[in-house]
């Protein structure tokens, strides 16, 4: 199978489409983003990777970070973080506070704002330093030593971060945090503020696509927890989109305000996409098209 031709059609076919989207603006630094980017790589299984167009050009991951604090923190503490954080969709905007305060304090699952700062918070009790973890972690794994933090990034979103630090505080009243509410935070834009490319991102989520298996053959997660991720990838992944996102796509996935999605094939590899401009919901425009165009002309689909 010829991996670059499928990313071509399947970008050309993207391309086609009149929407474009919004490049995100609510964190200053990443309003400065060319709307024009457009990149996509495939990995398969065996650690092969193919790309088409800005593949390797690094962007800001931001929620797509939130896949992998979650494997971390379930990899080092297990299942005792369910306590904390809930598995359901939560129909509302990525960043929404509504559903806290009738629901104790407890987001609905690990991939909204709320929920993504609980596993922060976890996984910054279990190693001493979450963002080193996850950063580690996307090093290890794409073979890039360059996956580093944009610290100009995490400093504009601290600076304008009034809804997560709410979001933390309003938790930490309900006794939802081990951690003070400023570590959280910065733990959570420094790994938001994470610049890697389709290439990395591709190669780092490879363990999903193999059952928990890392690059270097170790475990990371049984079987059970791989499949169990791949599953609130589906249904919570691309927020109060993700019902659209599993009817055009099919496929478990995570967006990033960013503008990339990384996409998970099980059994067969990733696929990452990257163009910032987004739709309402905080997804890739160009992204969601790409993929829609990609599972249609190849029949990838968990279903
Ligand atoms: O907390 C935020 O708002 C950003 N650091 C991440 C949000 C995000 O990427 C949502 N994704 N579509």
């Amino acid at each position: 199978m010829d991996y670059r031709v499928l990313l071509d059609d399947a970008m050309e076919t993207a391309r086609r489409s009149p929407e474009r989207g919004r490049v995100a603006d609510y964190i200053p630094a990443l309003a400065q983003a060319d709307p024009t980017a457009f990149g996509m790589a495939i990995a398969t299984v065996d650690g092969e990777v193919f790309g088409a167009g800005d593949w390797q050009h690094p962007f800001s991951i931001q929620s797509v970070s939130k896949l992998f604090t979650l494997a971390l923190a379930l990899a080092e503490g297990g299942d005792g973080l369910w306590a904390g954080v809930g598995r359901e969709p939560s129909g509302n905007p990525f960043n929404s506070l509504v559903q806290l305060e009738t629901e104790q304090g407890i987001p609905r699952n690990p991939f909204i704002n709320a929920g993504a700062l609980i596993v922060t918070d976890r996984l910054l009790k279990l190693t001493g330093d979450a963002v080193g973890a996850v950063r580690g972690f996307l090093q290890a794994e794409s073979g890039n030593p360059e996956v580093g933090v944009d610290d100009s990034v995490a400093s504009s979103e601290a600076r304008h971060g009034h809804r997560n630090a709410a979001m933390a505080h309003f938790m930490a009243s309900y006794g939802n945090l081990r951690n003070p509410v400023d570590s959280v935070l910065a733990h959570y834009y420094a790994h938001c503020a994470i610049t890697a490319s389709c290439r990395d991102l591709a190669l780092a989520g490879l363990f999903l696509a193999r059952h928990g298996i890392r690059a270097d053959g170790s475990r990371l997660l049984s079987r059970s927890e791989a499949k169990r991720i791949n599953a609130v990838l589906l249904t919570c992944g691309t927020y109060d989109a993700a019902g659209e996102f599993a009817y055009r796509v099919g496929l478990p996935g995570k967006s990033g305000v960013g503008g990339g999605i990384l996409a998970v094939l099980p059994g067969r590899g990733t696929v990452c996409v990257w163009s910032p401009g987004l739709d309402a919901a905080g997804n890739s425009v160009l992204g969601v098209a790409a993929l829609d165009a990609l599972t249609t002309a190849t029949g990838w689909s968990v279903f």
